[in-house]
């Protein structure tokens, strides 16, 4: 079994739309992507990417799924070796010789303890002028950072050492398991013995909310690589869940929260007075992390690097965090690559000010498109607008189509009128284009006599409908998938009809009850490329309707409890009448 962290890492490092891409010409429409499926002959594109739900589906044939099913069907492989050959596109290495029952037999808490004491250990070296003199000056001289400010992060060195950290863990009871497992020391092929995975590096603590040290990272002192080696996935952490100084943010997070891309960002932050800032560590931001903005602020400012790729990066960034209901900012940095390099050139009043300017994402992605078209040009003017129409179109609210609509007109030069015309004409496509392949959708599953996947619906038709709801809103809410798998009273596998439903109901509880918590991309394990495509359509379909709410989710768990106790009741009422029968012959025997 491959470790859950080490698979939402290759999820995470193997982009859906890139992925896709090699094997699809995908075009963009919208928020999504369009293109011919791989999976089925056809003239019309009906095979669609969805960037947002890191989804992709076929209205054709009801291919769906994740990169992980994509690749199962595309190159013909199962789930651990779809997950294998994603992990060597992305140039993750699984590991073979510990299995993760080993690592995971070592309780989170004794993690956290070891952590502490490399933590100490490691500030301890740091202020030690043999041991870490030199990091230290690389973090005062070339970094600028205070004694206040080192302290406060908790900063340290990793010596110049082999085994240094590891003979100091092992002394202070520590097993050599618990240090491999913790990513602070490996085993060496060579000669058996285990070593420290930090050496000579600057080291900055992984701090929770709770106060636990759940990881690390060194910097190298030069131009050497990697720049940055962090911890991987261990008993205690996971890259996915966590943000560098939230511990410190959350403090001064009820109104707004930057978020950049490095730690020397969030400190050098920190250090100027915003102490709301906080980074990912070291990966593009996960939906997870999403959420964990929208528990803590109200509004987001993303501050990545000025550079093309901090760019890119901004975009998906303000899709996620746009997508959890936190209001979006973002701001560009002009004169200086980073926000340690700003505040360095500008200070924290200069921050403060470009802080308060920062676009709204409409703005950010207007600019994003003006920059790609010279609109002096009239060729070049249409085509600008027409990429902007479809951009607006996405939203879904009249108002805030209204309001971008006057802005951009007004941007652009061009009537609002003109605009408000073209946004419309390619919302009303899109909507008929949607419905058209649900119409051929639904022929296509009468037409192939039945259900071939959930062979059961078409017994119960009102049941299945009903477990089609719950499936699809447990799947993209994660307050009702809670909600189900905390409390069994509500809704059990038993009052699923269908064997199919009931499966993927039990799978969904199970997942969410267990340590690591639900992830599509673990439903591989226990569905087929074809289970998980009807997987995905229930819950695409679900997201397109406009009623997700409340309501509508205790609706259909009633009509499911209520078919199952219809069902039930004729269950015993035939039973009865079999008895009665039974019975009523065995009197007529007597009499005879
Ligand atoms: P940057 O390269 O922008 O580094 O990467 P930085 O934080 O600005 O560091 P300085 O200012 O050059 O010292 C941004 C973040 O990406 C992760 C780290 O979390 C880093 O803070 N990263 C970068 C890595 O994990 N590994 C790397 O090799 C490089
Ligand atoms: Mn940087």
């Amino acid at each position: 079994m491959i470790p859950r962290a080490i698979i939402d890492e290759i999820v995470a490092r193997n982009e859906l739309e890139e992925v896709i891409g090699r094997y699809v010409t995908l075009k963009r429409a919208g928020s999504n992507y369009h293109g011919l499926c791989p999976f089925h002959s056809e003239k019309t594109p009906s095979f669609t990417v969805f960037p947002a739900t890191h989804s992709f589906y076929c209205f054709g044939c009801g291919a769906g799924g994740d990169v992980i099913s994509f690749i199962m069907r595309e190159e013909n492989l199962d789930y651990v070796g779809a997950l294998e050959f994603l992990a060597a596109r992305a140039g993750i290495s699984i590991p073979a010789d510990d299995t993760p029952e080993d690592r995971n037999a070592i309780p989170r808490k004794r993690v956290y303890e070891m952590n502490l004491a490399a933590a100490r250990f490691f500030r301890e070296c740091l202020f030690d002028e043999q041991l870490g003199g030199e990091g230290l000056r690389y973090l005062t001289e070339n970094r600028a950072l205070s004694t206040a400010t080192i302290r406060h992060f908790g900063l340290g060195f990793a010596p110049n050492s082999w085994d240094m950290l590891t003979k100091t863990l092992k002394r202070q009871g520590f097993s050599e398991d618990e240090i491999i497992a913790g990513f602070l020391g490996k085993r060496s092929e060579k000669s058996g013995r285990v070593f420290d995975l930090f050496r000579n590096r600057v080291i900055f603590p992984v701090i929770d909310t709770a106060g636990n040290v759940v990881a690390f990272g060194g910097r190298v002192m030069d131009d050497s690589k990697p720049k940055y080696l962090n911890s991987s996935y261990t008993p205690a952490f996971k890259k996915s869940r966590h943000l560098f100084a939230l511990n410190f943010a959350r403090k001064h997070a009820e109104e707004r929260l930057i978020l950049c891309e490095g730690y020397m960002d969030v400190i050098a932050l920190h250090a100027a007075g915003f102490e709301n800032a906080v980074a990912t560590l070291g990966t593009a931001i996960t939906s997870e992390q999403a959420r964990i903005f929208a528990k803590y602020t109200k509004q987001v400012v993303i501050c990545y690097d000025s550079d093309n790729a901090g760019q890119t990066a901004a975009n998906k960034a303000m899709r996620l965090l746009g997508e959890v209901g936190v209001d979006v900012r973002v701001l560009k940095l002009e004169g200086a690559k980073d926000p340690d390099e700003y505040i360095k050139k500008f200070g924290a009043d200069g921050f403060s000010r470009v802080l308060d300017q920062s676009m709204t994402g409409f703005d950010f992605r207007l600019a994003r498109i003006l920059g790609e078209y010279n609109i002096a040009l009239p060729d070049e003017k249409i085509k600008a607008s027409g990429a902007v129409c479809q951009m607006i179109a996405d939203a879904n609210s009249e108002v805030e189509r209204e309001i971008s609509i006057r802005k951009a007109a007004e941007v652009m030069g061009v009537s609002a009128e003109a605009m408000r015309a073209d946004t419309d004409r390619i919302r009303k496509k899109r909507i008929s284009e949607m419905r058209k392949k649900q119409s051929q959708d639904a022929q296509m599953s009468v037409k192939s006599f039945g259900d071939r996947i959930n062979v059961d619906a078409a017994k119960n038709i009102r049941a299945s409908r009903a477990e089609e709801t719950v499936l699809g809103l447990v799947l993209m809410d994660d307050g009702f998938r809670k909600e189900v798998a905390e409390n069994s009273e509500l809704l059990s596998p038993e009052d699923f009809f269908t064997s199919f439903g009931r499966r993927v109901f039990d799978a969904i509880c199970r997942l969410e009850r267990s340590d690591d918590g639900f992830s599509k991309a673990l439903l591989g394990q226990e569905f087929n490329a074809d289970e998980l495509g009807r997987i995905e359509k229930i819950e695409l379909e679900r997201r397109n309707l406009v009623r997700n709410d409340r309501e509508v989710f205790l609706a259909a768990v009633g009509a499911l409890k209520n078919e199952a106790s219809v069902l039930s009741d004729e269950d015993k009422f035939a039973d009865l009448r079999r008895k009665q029968e039974a019975l009523k012959e065995a009197k007529e025997r007597k009499k005879t």
